[in-house]
């Protein structure tokens, strides 16, 4: 027998019902809100691979490797790494390798980790490219005897000087300025230079490397093979553009700044830009071009191995950034931005290689471009992301830089290295 409701208990069940739908309602919105990126990144990654969002997209298939095909070749080419053990550095130089590059150089922080990388990638290459003929097999991947600590200047010196001394390496076509930290705390800071880690490692000593390879790199144009061009590749970073993170009157945090460590990495990876805006400016004159690459979001181990900035209790988020895979491009498909930017020998000096949807996609071809009047601050600089010109450049004025933001960062670098590019 069903008791007839009394009208407050009527009122009750309809305020239920109506809460439960107010419930769903916002719970169906929300998702289909963060449901729009997803869509955005999957439909876009569709089209680009289609060829439909502009120029055929760049990439390279797996009967190219071995250098069967003639178009994706990297004959001829001496390339450095730095940071090849892992993440995309790691899947640059085996992809260089396996494309048949003449010496692939490993740059590690740590002695045993190049030598790890090297023997995976000589098992590889011989597994692909050597199926029968194992007895022609020469590796190309050279794990030079010192390791490659960035951290450290003087080894940095040592370690450049120990390529054309101990390795054999005469000329290097391509220096990948790769290796990067992320995240770290601003104490202690660097014993050698003084200086904030992530702007020592990723900018100062890629500065420094840099100086130190110039010979090697400018003997390339003088070779008798069919390679002329050598090149520096400078691999930035999205986090380049956030806003509000660079300053150059106080790059070090000693006046009064906040330190966050996240505004120091995204400083490093603009001053990782700006420097390749000089070496465009200095170097293209003499044959050697700079190019500026970003690995959008790609999963890497930078996540797992820097975010300290995490409580223990947030440790997942490290987790979630390293292993989602709903937003995220593999480590082989982040280093093709690096590939190509070394194999396509049609790229004007001074571009930025970007993923073609943003965060994720195959390599697109960035020129800068002058700054409209639209821009704050920067109208008479120029915008290093045209892709996004009118919607990002403006809301992120970081995007673009000015020309004595170049020349600053670089006086700031001469002085603390004690060396000069020009
Ligand atoms: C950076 O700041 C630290 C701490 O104040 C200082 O010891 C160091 O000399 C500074 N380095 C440079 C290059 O300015």
């Amino acid at each position: 027998m069903v008791r007839k409701l009394t009208p407050r208990e009527l009122r009750q069940r309809r305020a239920t019902i109506k809460f439960g739908k107010i419930f769903t309602a916002l719970s169906v919105g929300l998702w289909f809100l963060s449901s729009i990126p997803y869509i955005f990144i999957r439909v876009g990654t569709f089209l680009d691979n289609k060829g439909l969002l502009g120029e055929a997209p760049w990439t390279i298939k797996s009967k190219e490797m071995c250098g069967e095909q003639r178009e994706k070749n990297a004959e001829g080419r001496v390339v450095v790494v730095t940071g090849a053990n892992s993440g995309i550095g790691y899947e640059a130089a085996k992809t260089l390798a396996l494309l048949n590059a003449e010496k692939v150089v490993l740059g590690c922080r740590s002695k045993g980790k190049c030598e790890y990388s090297k023997a995976m990638i000589d098992a590889e290459r011989l597994e692909l490219c050597f199926k029968g003929q194992e007895k022609d097999f020469t590796s190309n991947v050279i794990d030079p005897s010192l390791s490659l600590d960035l951290g450290d200047l003087d080894a940095v010196k040592k370690w450049a000087e120990s390529l054309s001394a101990q390795e054999g390496v005469d000329y290097v076509t391509d220096l990948v300025l790769n290796a990067g930290i992320m995240s770290t705390p601003l104490e202690p800071r660097n014993p050698g230079t003084g200086l904030e880690n992530q702007l020592h490692t990723n900018h100062v000593a890629h500065f420094y490397l840099t100086s130190l390879m110039l010979p090697l790199l400018e003997s390339v144009s003088a070779l008798e093979g069919a390679v002329k061009d050598s090149k520096v590749v400078t691999i930035a970073s999205l986090a380049a553009q956030s806003p509000f993170s660079y300053s150059l009157s106080d790059i070090n945090f000693t006046s009064g700044r906040s330190f966050s460590s996240l505004t120091a990495y995204s400083q490093s990876k603009r001053a990782n830009l700006l420097f390749a805006q000089h070496l465009h400016s200095t170097l293209s004159p003499k044959g050697i071009k700079s190019l500026a690459a970003h690995p959008g979001y790609t999963r890497t181990n930078l996540f797992h191995n820097n975010w300290h900035f995490l409580p223990k209790q947030l440790d997942f988020i490290k987790d979630i950034a390293s292993e989602n895979t709903l937003f995220s491009m593999s480590s082989y498909d982040g280093a093709m931005m690096t590939v190509r930017s070394i194999l396509d020998v049609n790229i004007p000096s001074g571009s930025y290689v970007t993923p073609a949807m943003y965060a994720t996609g195959t390599p697109v071809v960035s020129r800068p471009k002058v700054s409209k009047w639209w821009n704050p601050g920067y109208k008479d600089g120029v915008i290093m992301y045209p892709f996004m010109e009118n919607v990002w450049s403006w809301i992120w004025g970081g995007f673009s830089f000015k020309d004595e933001d170049v020349k600053g960062l670089n006086e700031f670098t001469e002085k603390v290295t004690g060396v000069k590019i020009e």
